[in-house]
């Protein structure tokens, strides 16, 4: 067993489980050099202002050699930085800035596909007979039927023909990202090989893309696509994906004092099987199951309306079902989501208010507080007009698809423009300077949203009672609070359609949480019946029935 874990106590104390991780899209984030893309060197000079706000650990998304098809989460080479980004020097000086400052740096993992433009993927696609071949994941067959109706997450077939060697390859996003086959122990150890690289510069912890799709249904066979989404799982292996998990963990993971966290469309109770300490797998999950209930399925073409109760619910359940046995994680944003102020608040009459309460929900629930950069200045969905603007390669595959599919171009922008990973993608906002203080280029790789004008991070540190400043204070009182970090969750009223009302009890102390997930008032006399209670945050200056999108927090004596 390893010094790092504690197989047998969940509630151990360690630093993972009372940090919250501030995740940062290096191309959207700071740009040191005016070419209109953020790097590194952006992120180093923005570090004081990342410790102002009480960060101590940041996810940052890809940064390695890419073709940037999907920006960055198809890489060509996982040891080296992509010159967009700056260079291994850069890195460097990045990190030691991290360290200096107590913050560690969480990275991100691809591995479950590279580029097709890896020198693994470009050797293999060659001849059968190269030592690479056997790195990706290859079927026979004719050119004009792929091997069977497994769908691409991006749209259209999982299937590429591969003319050199007369076969099919399998790509579960882009035809540019080959799946790399987990079967083959040369391709874990490889991929061991660039985790260590990462570690043993003092990388604090490794973030699993898509871990969920390591391994493979080896059967291959059709899956039932009337299921919708549902279907998707019965492409995967799920012990053998827990046997890689283990090997890797036995390998690399438990040699390091590292936070590790997978990326998985998985229930709360499959979770466990990979989360449980005694499984020696990974620290957390990273699910999708309240950023689903308004999307449908993984393959997302449109939005619907989101039902608060189901949402509370699916929080309420991980809370339950975690509790005394593994570890949460808990978010309602990220680089693949639209921001969650237009989406989960309100971002035109109530967008402070519904942006405090949606930091008052990740900072009191159960669970590693996770949020994108701009959350805390309550940055917005862009306004965009035409399908051209998007860059997303999943919207624009997804637009292809429906056009194709005979559907209008209007039809397609309405259902496209309102769900496009682009939203969370636009420049952060630094200030009221052009370009919003993020480049000064003429041109910035996504449009900078105009309303940063007013919506910017100088102008909301300027203000004390800015969102900027509620998050600070929030994530002050997390980490100073031990019962908000490990106290037992419960939801108060489970039916209510608006108000998400939970407790965290431990022995340190009570609080009771209240929030107000909807835009119009609500009396709420529950509140009432706890009489020895004081209020310690919130989003309004004073009591009376829970105004739109209210968030109240109380010490409570009972
Ligand atoms: C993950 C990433 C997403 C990427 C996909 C394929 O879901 O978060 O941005 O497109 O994996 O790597």
């Amino acid at each position: 067993m390893s010094r790092f874990q504690h197989p047998d106590d969940v509630n151990a104390p360690t630093w993972w489980k009372e940090t919250f991780v501030y995740q940062i899209y290096p191309r959207s984030f700071q740009d040191s050099n005016g070419d209109g893309v953020g790097d590194l060197n952006g992120i180093t000079m923005r570090l004081d202002d990342l410790q102002a706000l009480g960060v101590e650990t940041i996810w940052l998304s890809p940064f390695y050699r890419s073709p940037n098809d999907d920006n960055g989460y198809d890489i060509s080479d996982y040891t080296d930085i992509d010159p967009q980004f700056g260079t291994m020097a850069d890195f460097d000086r990045m990190l030691a800035g991290m360290k200096e400052r107590g913050i560690k740096l969480v990275i991100d993992m691809v591995f479950n596909h590279s580029s097709d433009e890896h020198p693994w993927f470009q050797q293999a696609r060659q001849s059968r007979e190269s030592l690479f071949h056997d790195f990706y994941i290859w079927r026979e067959g004719s050119p004009d039927q792929p091997p069977n109706n497994w769908p691409s997450i991006f749209g259209g077939s999982a299937w590429e023909w591969n003319a050199p060697t007369g076969e099919w390859y399998l790509h579960l996003f882009t035809r540019k990202q080959p799946d790399l086959n987990w079967a083959n122990p040369r391709v874990r150890e490889a991929i061991y090989e660039s985790m260590r690289f990462w570690l043993d510069k003092g990388v604090g912890g490794l973030r699993f893309d898509v871990l969920a799709m390591f391994a493979k249904n080896p059967s291959y066979a059709d899956i039932d696509l009337s299921k919708g989404g549902a279907a998707l799982v019965d492409m995967f292996d799920a012990p053998q994906l827990h046997a890689y998990v283990q090997e890797m963990h036995r390998e690399v993971l438990s040699k390091y004092d590292i936070y590790t966290v997978g990326e998985a469309p998985v229930d709360a109770i499959t979770a466990l099987d990979m989360i449980a300490p005694g499984r020696r797998e990974l620290q957390t999950i990273y699910h999708f199951e309240h950023m689903l209930l308004d999307r449908g399925s993984l393959q997302i073409t449109q939005a619907t309306a989101l039902d608060r109760r189901a949402f509370k619910s699916v929080l309420t359940r991980w809370a339950e079902q975690l509790e005394g046995k593994a570890w949460n994680t808990i978010y309602v944003g990220n680089h693949d989501q639209v921001r969650p102020v237009s989406r989960f608040g309100d971002d035109k009459t109530h967008r402070v208010a519904s942006a405090k309460m949606l930091a008052t929900l990740l900072f009191t629930h159960k669970g590693i507080p996770f949020f994108l950069a701009g959350e805390e200045i309550g940055m917005t969905n862009y306004p965009f007009a035409t399908l051209d603007e998007l860059d997303d390669v999943n919207a624009r595959n997804m637009a292809r698809l429906m056009l194709s599919q005979g559907k209008s171009e209007d039809e397609v922008f309405a259902a496209i423009s309102s769900i496009t990973r682009d939203h969370g993608r636009t420049p952060f906002q630094w200030d009221a300077t052009p370009n919003a203080g993020f480049s000064s280029a003429e041109r910035t790789w996504l449009p900078v949203n105009p309303n940063y004008t007013h919506i910017n991070a100088a102008a909301d540190r300027a203000n004390g009672d800015s969102i900027w400043h509620y998050f600070q204070r929030a994530i002050a009182l997390r980490k100073h609070t031990p019962a908000l970090i490990y106290g037992r969750f419960t939801d108060l009223d489970p039916a209510h359609p608006a108000i998400y009302a939970y407790r965290r009890d431990h022995t340190t102390g009570s609080y009771l949480i209240m929030l107000n997930l909807l835009g119009a008032p609500v009396d709420y006399p529950l509140l009432d019946t706890f009489p020895n209670k004081t209020r310690i945050l919130g989003n309004y200056a004073d009591d009376g029935p829970l105004r739109p999108f209210e968030a109240r927090v109380f010490r409570v004596e009972s």
